[in-house]
C-alpha cells in the first residue's frame, strides 16, 4: 500500500510532539491505519525555531505551496488562530486533502462553513484535539452517542483557570497569587486573558454545543463571564454551604426542544458532584443524555504530548477513511501478543 501523505502546518509544542510520535510509533500507526503514514512536510514561520529530530528538507516557510502541491492526503493544522489557518484548511480542501486541526478559536467562529467545505470536496474535518486536549470528547459525542438524545454537557474545560481555582479552594490563596503560581508553573501564559476572561472556555463551549445538539453554535452566542472576580471571600462562602467554586461551561437544551444555550461563567457545585474534585489544570466534561444518563469524561485538557494524542487518533481516524475502512480496522491490524492471566508481563 502506497504511504499516505500528512503535511504539518505549525511546529510548536503540539505540532513537534505529533511529529515525533509519528517517527517513534510508525509502525504502530501503519498497522492501526493499514497503511504506512509518511511525514511529508512542515510548514514553520521560523525554521530556524523547528526542533531537533525533524528533517530539515521537509520544513518548509511556505505552508500555501505545501497545501497545493496536490499529493498530500492529510493536512494536521495546529497553527491556531483565524488567519492564516482558515485560508490554509479551505485551500487543503479543494487541493484533496482531509484535514485534521486543534484549532478551537477557528471551529468555534467558522466549523459550519469548514464543514461544509469538507463535505463539498467530499474530504473528512476532524477536530478531537479542539476541546479538552486528549480527553476523547468530540468523536464520542459525535459519534458514540450519536443515536441517544444529548441534553446537558457541563464541564471544567479550561486547565490553567481549574488550576488557579483550586489553588484558591485549596489556600486560601487570592486570584492574584493563584494566578502568579500558575504563571510561574508555565500553565497560564504571559497574557491569561483568554484563559481567565473565559474566552478559550467560550470557544470550547461553542463547539460542544453544536456537537451535542446538532445545531450550530458560533462563539458569538456563548455568554460569557471570567474568573477573575472570584475572590477568596466567594469561596469560604460556597464551603460554608458544601459547594467549592469552578469555570463552567454549561451547554443545554430547552425542555421542549425547540432551544439550546450555551454559557461560561464561575459556578458554584456541590462538593458531591463529580466535577468538584477534578484538581489542578486537569479538564472534565459531564455528559447528561436521554438513554446513557450521566457520563463524565475526565483528563489532561492541555500541553504538547496530551494535545498530539487526540491529533494522532484523528490522522488514524482520517486515513482510515481515505482507504475507506470507515468501518475500522480489520483484522490485520492485531497481532497476538503474549496473554498472561495473573498480570506477569
Ligand atoms: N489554555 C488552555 C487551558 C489550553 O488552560 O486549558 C488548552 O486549550
Amino acid at each position: 500500500t502506497r504511504p499516505l501523505k500528512v503535511a504539518l502546518l505549525g511546529c510548536g509544542v503540539v505540532g513537534s510532539e505529533v511529529a515525533r510520535i509519528m517517527t517513534t510509533h510508525a509502525d504502530d500507526l501503519a498497522a492501526r491505519i493499514g497503511a504506512p503514514v509518511e511525514l511529508a512536510g512542515v510548514a514553520v514561520r521560523r525554521p530556524s525555531k523547528v526542533r531537533e529530530g525533524i528533517d530539515p528538507s521537509l520544513v518548509t516557510t511556505d505552508a500555501t505551496a505545501l497545501v497545493k502541491r496536490g499529493d498530500i492526503d492529510v493536512v494536521v493544522e495546529v497553527i491556531g488562530g483565524i488567519e492564516p489557518a482558515r485560508s490554509l484548511i479551505t485551500t487543503a480542501f479543494e487541493h484533496g486533502a482531509s484535514v485534521v486541526s486543534a484549532n478551537k478559536a477557528l471551529i468555534a467562529q467558522d466549523g459550519a462553513a469548514l464543514h461544509a467545505a469538507a463535505e463539498q470536496h467530499g474530504r473528512d474535518l476532524y477536530y478531537e484535539a479542539a476541546v479538552a486536549g486528549a480527553i476523547p470528547l468530540i468523536r464520542p459525542l459525535r459519534e458514540s452517542l450519536a443515536g441517544d438524545k444529548i441534553n446537558r454537557v457541563m464541564g471544567i474545560v479550561n486547565g490553567t483557570t481549574n488550576f488557579i481555582l483550586d489553588k484558591m479552594d485549596t489556600t486560601g490563596a487570592g486570584y492574584q497569587e493563584a494566578l502568579d503560581e500558575a504563571t510561574a508553573l508555565g500553565y497560564a501564559e504571559a497574557d491569561p486573558t483568554a484563559d481567565v476572561e473565559a474566552f478559550d472556555a467560550a470557544a470550547k463551549a461553542a463547539i460542544l454545543a453544536g456537537i451535542s445538539f446538532h445545531t450550530r453554535v458560533r462563539l458569538d452566542d456563548v455568554y460569557r463571564e471570567g474568573m477573575t472576580e472570584v475572590t477568596a471571600a466567594d469561596f469560604a462562602s460556597a464551603k460554608e454551604m458544601g459547594c467549592t467554586i469552578k469555570l463552567l461551561a454549561i451547554c443545554e437544551r430547552a425542555a421542549d426542544g425547540g432551544s439550546v444555550t450555551a454559557r461560561v461563567h464561575p459556578a458554584m457545585i456541590p462538593l458531591d458532584h463529580p466535577l468538584a474534585s477534578v484538581r489542578g489544570a486537569y479538564n472534565a466534561v459531564f455528559v447528561e443524555s436521554d438513554a446513557a444518563g450521566q457520563l463524565m469524561f475526565y483528563g489532561p485538557g492541555a500541553g504538547g504530548a496530551p494535545t498530539a494524542s487526540a491529533v494522532l487518533g484523528d490522522l488514524v481516524a482520517v486515513c482510515r477513511n481515505k482507504l475507506g475502512e470507515a468501518t475500522g480496522p480489520g483484522d490485520s491490524a492485531y497481532t497476538q501478543l503474549p496473554v498472561s492471566p495473573m498480570g506477569e508481563v
